[in-house]
């Protein structure tokens, strides 16, 4: 469906490489300091207490380093970790499966949580509050229900969608962590560490720019990197300064702020079909011919991030430094402050 350049989306291009990236130890994890400090005090307590550790909720846009953060986790407590994803277990039996294999202490990551079904869920309640499965043996009348128990584990979930996850669900997770957009200067650190692991050279602001345009995602750093390292090579001799980084981004068409076509087609139907909004996610989608749910979950978190649109109960509206990034007079209701007379247009 989607194959833009900046999107955070894992494509299959990025699978080998993010494995070769992909930072082990929390001492390699960049950046989420006040998610990385908590977890390092729950993790050693647990160790000190040989406790399997409290169940984690890790959320937050695609990219930002949940899988990574799991395997880290497991890692760094030195157990098992076992990974699957909410639609890929379709039926009870096939979690209580997972759950039956699982020695003490191990990490369970479920992938996409906010996915899983129903009668799933159900069974997975009383294993992650009590360590126990309740099986039903027999059926009609004479069936009776059987409490196995389980050894202690840990929970991992991970969601781009908290706001889909059933309360049961999410209050039976002791950490609930969420993971935010990387700075500019994490990003750039990112950068270098993955050249170093590429064996490419980067020099002088070339990770920084290459930074600036990754939308604050480390997979999109990652992916950026790549395609510079291309040009490097082909037009130039292999070495990525930050000219030949400025030049190859521009040519793939990501601009400094890391907006690409569609961004700036969006805004731009935003600006000049519906006077910057307010205007309903249903109507910017049918205008640029894009799936709602898209828009909301791929394409808008990062504009929201950098304040180009806001959210209103009235629907989108696009803020005055997304119409100067694109080169539009800023309209007057912006100038005046204390202003109540926005437009009444809008769906
Ligand atoms: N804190 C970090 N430090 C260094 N590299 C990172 C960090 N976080 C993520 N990465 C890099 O970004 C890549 C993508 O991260 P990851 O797959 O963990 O994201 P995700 O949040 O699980 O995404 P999705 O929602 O699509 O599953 C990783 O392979 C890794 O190379
Ligand atoms: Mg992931």
């Amino acid at each position: 469906m989607e194959d833009r350049i900046i999107s955070a989306n894992l494509m299959m291009e990025d699978t080998v490489m993010e494995l070769s990236l992909r930072p082990r130890f929390l001492s390699e994890y960049i950046g989420q300091s006040q998610v990385k400090e908590n977890l390092k005090v729950f993790i050693e307590a647990a160790k000190m207490r040989k406790e399997a550790l409290d169940h984690v909720l890790l959320y937050g846009p695609p990219g930002l380093g949940k899988t990574t953060l799991s395997n880290i986790i497991a890692n760094e407590l030195g157990v098992n970790l076992r990974t699957t994803s909410g639609p890929a277990i379709e039926r009870p039996g096939d979690l209580a499966a997972l759950l039956t294999n699982l020695q003490e202490g191990d990490v369970l990551f479920i992938d996409e949580i906010h996915r899983l079904h129903r009668t799933v869920e159900e069974v997975l309640y009383p294993a992650m509050e009590d360590f126990a499965l309740d099986i039903m043996i027999g059926k009609g009348p004479s069936a009776r229900s059987v409490r196995l128990d389980l050894p202690p584990f840990t929970l991992i979930g991970a969601t781009t969608r908290a706001g889909l996850l059933s309360a049961p669900l999410r209050d039976r997770f002791g950490v609930v962590s969420r993971l935010e957009f990387y700075h500019i200067d994490e990003l750039a650190f990112i950068v270098s560490r993955a050249s170093e692991i590429l064996g490419v050279t980067v020099v002088g602001e070339a990770a920084q720019e290459i930074a600036m345009r990754s939308r604050g995602t480390p997979r999109i750093s990652n992916r950026l990197l790549k395609r510079v390292r291309d040009f490097a090579q082909v037009r130039g001799d292999g070495i990525v300064t930050h000219e030949l980084a400025r030049s190859a981004l521009e040519l793939i068409q990501v601009d400094p702020l890391g907006l690409d076509g569609i961004d700036h087609k969006m805004l731009k139907a935003m600006i000049v079909n519906y006077r910057g909004g307010p205007v309903g996610l249903d109507t910017i989608a049918a205008t640029i011919g894009e799936e709602s749910q898209t828009i909301e979950d791929v394409y808008e978190p990062y504009l929201l991030q950098i304040g180009f649109i806001q959210r209103t109960p009235r629907g989108r509206i696009v803020a005055p430094q997304a119409y100067r990034h694109l080169g539009y007079p800023v309209p007057q209701q912006f100038g005046q402050p204390e202003d109540s007379g926005q437009t009444e247009s809008g769906d």
